[in-house]
């Protein structure tokens, strides 16, 4: 990095797909807005919000896991994944949803969750009555224990949410049995995609939807449905929750991208409608291989997500996220949160400072070439809510873990829309997780009212990015910035500025098109980004 600002260059511009650069919106559907007053959000009062979300300029919807489900894990423990859960509403509403939202311009893409099932889906209920050898267990992952009475599991592979990865069944006859793997939660047992059923049942489902006029899905935990031939022990067995490295073998087989390609095949069968996946692994390559022409659209990268708001590691999280799809020729994703993760708010040192950091960071990722995601409730400047009482908690890690992790709820608590007093428009009712009283400042109303509100810089960001020529081509170039800063420009000439120290920093020559704290002497303030041109 030098003092001066200084650099520049253009790559060529690329006709791309829709989805390439869309930003989308993702929809945690418990928690955006609840129609019928039972305290959980619901396709009824997403319908209800359509006109909202059309206001922040978003060009997709992702939304988690509405299929049917007993709801262990949020609903991604699903028992009929071609069925609308009740509790979020039914088929006809979802395709009311659908073309509501395409009147309004606004795509839909749902989540899928090929890896497991619910422990209460068919399939699983049919293969414990079932037995050892049958045809209705080789859908799962069924294995003896070890030791002389196999009353020791068959590996010892921890469970992502805590304990072990396995669980020991009754047999018909009331004795101890088999086991069987579940990455996740036991009400989550992982499917073996080794069984052509099980891809079969896939294709089905996939169709289902995409007949229905969804344009794509985000793929649950897409780098873990092959697993390695003999289920060999770890190593190093990695007990942390939600956390594994690229070594860890329940992840990232090779196997998995044959099944990529099989999901491809049927998807270039809709070719209006994109794949992501969930992908979590760090080395560039591995991930590159995701995204091959014949593989997944796009991939979920989590770098920037990662990243504390320091200029060395958010240029290493962008060069790195940029390297991992360039040398296979596909585009970047990039996303601040999701249902899983910390907010941005919080993490960046929460109160005014954590809000000023996620504004930059927000506009340092709507300036990046690719697709982008945005979190519900990321646009409001929602913080965690880390002092959930815990009796409230509903993830399972948190029960799993003997109350020691207490989970993701912190980022799940439900949108406040409007008013002064909780539940702030969310629900009539009671909400499935109590809102902060001080959520009054961060309603939508209140926002929509402020032009200086986080609301107001993410509609303008939008529209920005979406209407804007300098927003066009494919890479960018690093620019000369002074310490503390990172500045880069896309080649269609935006230029990216972002001011990483605690005092303002002058500016380069340019007119300033928007910027995430006031300008005044052409001077961006600490923690702050600047878009030029
Ligand atoms: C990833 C999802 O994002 C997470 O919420 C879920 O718990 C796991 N996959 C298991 O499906």
């Amino acid at each position: 990095m030098t003092d001066t600002f200084a650099g520049g260059g253009a790559a060529p511009e690329q006709v791309a797909p829709w989805w390439r650069s869309a930003v989308f919106y993702q929809v945690y559907p418990r928690s955006f807005a609840d129609s019928n007053g039972d305290g959980v959000g619901d396709l009824g009062g997403l319908r209800d919000k359509l006109g909202y979300l059309e206001l922040l300029g978003v060009d997709a919807l992702w939304i988690c896991p509405i299929m049917r489900s007993p709801m262990a894990d949020g609903g991604y423990d699903v028992s009929d994944p071609r069925d609308i859960d009740p509790l979020f509403g039914s088929l006809e509403l979802m395709d009311e949803l659908i073309a509501e939202a395409h009147d309004r311009r606004m795509r839909v893409t749902m989540d899928l969750v090929p890896n497991h099932s619910s422990d209460q889906h068919p399939w699983f209920q049919a293969a414990l009555a079932a037995g050892p050898g049958s045809p209705e267990r080789a859908r799962y992952l069924f294995r003896d224990g070890r030791g002389p009475d196999g009353g020791a599991p068959p590996n010892n592979w921890p469970s992502i949410f805590g304990g072990p990865a396995w669980t020991r069944i009754r047999e018909a006859d009331g004795r101890p049995g088999q086991w069987y793997l579940h990455l996740f939660a036991p009400e989550q047992p992982d499917l073996n995609w080794e069984n052509p059923e099980v891809a079969a049942d896939f294709e089905q489902t996939m169709r289902f939807w995409l007949q229905r006029g969804v344009d794509g899905f985000r793929i649950d935990v897409a780098h873990g449905m092959a697993k390695p031939p003999g289920l060999p022990d770890m190593e190093t067995v990695d007990t942390r929750m939600l956390a594994h490295e690229d070594s860890d073998p329940r992840f990232n087989n090779p196997g998995v991208h044959r099944i990529h390609r099989g999901i491809r095949r049927i998807m270039d069968e809709y070719p209006h409608a994109v794949a992501i996946g969930e992908v979590w692994v760090n080395d560039n390559n591995r991930f590159g291989e995701y995204v091959r022409p014949d593989e997944l659209h796009l991939a979920f990268n989590f770098r920037l997500a990662e990243t504390p708001f320091a200029p060395d590691s958010i240029r290493a999280a962008v060069d790195n996220s940029l390297r991992a799809v360039t040398m296979v020729g596909a585009s970047p994703t990039w996303t601040l949160s999701n249902h899983d993760i910390a907010r941005e708010v919080t993490r960046y040192g929460g109160g005014a400072v954590g809000q000023a950091r996620a504004r930059a960071m927000m506009m340092l990722e709507m300036a990046l070439p690719g697709a982008v995601f945005v979190y519900n409730g990321a646009e409001l400047g929602l913080p965690n809510v880390d002092d959930l009482p815990d009796e409230v908690l509903q993830d399972p890690a948190w029960a799993r873990s003997g109350h020691v992790e207490r989970g993701r709820d912190g980022c799940r608590v439900p949108l406040p829309w409007e008013g002064e007093r909780s539940p702030f428009g969310f629900t009539t009712g009671r909400p499935w997780l109590p809102i902060p009283a001080q959520w009054a400042q961060l309603t939508v109303e209140r926002q929509l009212e402020r032009l200086d509100s986080m609301l107001s810089l993410y509609r303008m960001a939008i529209e920005l990015r979406a209407v804007r020529p300098e927003f066009a081509g494919p890479g960018l170039e690093w620019y000369g910035s002074p310490p503390g800063c990172l500045a880069f420009r896309r080649a269609g000439g935006l230029l990216c500025v972002l001011n990483a120290t605690d005092s303002p920093i002058v500016l380069p020559a340019g007119e300033v098109l928007l910027s995430s704290a006031p300008i005044t002497a052409r001077k961006l303030p600490a923690n702050s980004t600047a878009w030029l041109v």
